[in-house]
């Protein structure tokens, strides 16, 4: 069974699927092969906010309408200190740059629909997925189909869009890209839970630890707790959950909720340079991972998208191909901004509340750069600015 297209799509998360519709939209053919079935894909729940960039990049290639319909732009994000609130209105601080509130679900739903309607090719539960003759002019992606027929795809350029788990980057000789990567030291519990979403986004520092609560949805709220960073899901029963969530939240008449899932998160940020290896080019996730802090690692894969979309465009068909020479410069430079952005809203509130992290006088230190953003216009402005994207 074999084809030939001009681009292999590996991986239908958000920066396989932001990929795929924009080479549609550039009129550059491409195939997809994802590992998981549709409903696998369609369901799963991790971010939830597309920052302003975000926006923008679906807007330029016509596709905002479509995706983003019914999602309520974000607004305000309140950071609670010790029970006390403070608003900072992102939008208005960012001279009216607003992202939008949209659960990654219904963004990827959106995305498969809108490319599989147009007559794009995706190909789900595509098994043993390897990918062949990178450093070559034609490489090939080969799949074990639900069938089991084997199938082979010849190609002009891969992109490598299947997380960090995936088979394209470790296809990559070791020699040929560094790594980087950093433990940020702490530990964080998530929970997703039937409970009302807050009216903003929120972050809490207090003495007990970090929290968070994002909305996720009309009824529902994903949580996040600070936690050793070895510690066992076994180790949170419902009732220390609800208790240090009101405890670290200042909100004791947070409502309990069924909780429907519950993960621990892995704080840790890995970048690999550069995003490119031969005719492969390395898209989002399978690149670099960003702790949840912040909010950028969805928009990260939608920006790789559309440098790279971009860049085949002018490839395909001026047959130009210094766009795709820069793609992973270009890339490197937003993703080392949201790696430190990340780092330092992460450092800032954990270090602020809890000072068995980093010391008293380090928490001291996390406090006066709180208290800046709340008291400096500037101090916001730029935060403002890191949260627009
Ligand atoms: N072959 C084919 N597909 C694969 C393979 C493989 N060997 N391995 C993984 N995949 C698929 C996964 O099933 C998944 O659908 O690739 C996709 C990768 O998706 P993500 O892990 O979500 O990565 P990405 O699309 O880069 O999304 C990045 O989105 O969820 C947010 O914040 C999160 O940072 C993350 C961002």
């Amino acid at each position: 069974m074999r084809i030939s297209t001009q681009v292999v799509v590996v991986g239908a998360g958000p920066a396989g699927l932001s990929l795929a519709n924009l080479l549609r939209r550039a009129d550059v053919d491409c195939v997809v092969v994802e590992r998981q079935g549709r409903s696998h894909v369609e369901g799963r729940q991790r971010a939830g906010v597309l920052d302003y960039a975000g926006t923008r990049v679906f807007e330029e290639w016509g596709l905002a309408d479509a995706l983003l319909a019914g999602m309520p732009a974000d607004r305000m994000l309140e950071i609670r200190v010790d029970g006390e609130p403070h608003f900072l209105d992102v939008p208005a601080l960012s001279d009216g740059r607003a992202g939008r509130i949209i659960p990654q679900q219904v963004l990827v739903a959106r995305l498969i629909d809108i490319f599989v309607k147009g007559g794009g090719d995706l190909r789900f539960d595509a098994d043993e997925v390897a990918l062949h003759g990178l450093d070559g002019a034609r490489p090939k992606v080969t799949y074990r189909g639900p069938d089991g027929a084997v199938h082979e795809i010849a190609c002009d350029y891969v992109a490598g869009c299947d997380g960090y788990h995936g088979v394209s980057r470790t296809s990559v000789p070791a020699e040929a890209m560094t790594v980087f990567s950093y433990d940020h030291g702490i530990g964080w519990f998530t929970v997703l839970a039937d409970v009302p979403p807050p009216r903003h986004p929120l972050l809490a520092v207090s003495s007990h630890g970090f929290a968070a609560q994002f909305p996720r949805g009309p009824a529902a709220s994903r949580f996040y707790l600070e936690c050793a960073p070895d510690e066992a899901l076994d180790e949170w029963s419902d009732e220390r959950i609800w208790t240090q969530l009101r405890l670290r939240l200042g909100d004791e008449a947070l409502p309990a909720g069924p909780i429907g899932e519950r993960t621990v998160v892995e704080m840790r940020s890995f970048v690999v340079d550069p995003m490119r290896y031969g005719r492969l080019f390395l898209v989002g996730d399978a690149a670099h991972i960003i702790t949840p802090m912040g909010g950028k690692g969805m928009n990260l894969a939608v920006a790789d998208a559309n440098v790279l979309a971009h860049a085949l465009r002018a490839a395909v068909h001026d047959g130009d191909e210094d766009r795709l020479a820069a793609y992973s410069a270009t890339c490197l430079r937003k993703v080392w901004s949201h790696q430190e952005f990340s780092r330092w809203l992460t450092e800032m509130t954990h270090e602020a509340g809890n000072a068995a992290l980093a010391g008293t006088f380090r928490r001291e230190l996390a406090r006066a750069r709180l208290g800046r953003l709340f008291t400096s216009d500037a101090a916001a402005r730029a935060f403002a600015d890191l949260m627009a994207g």
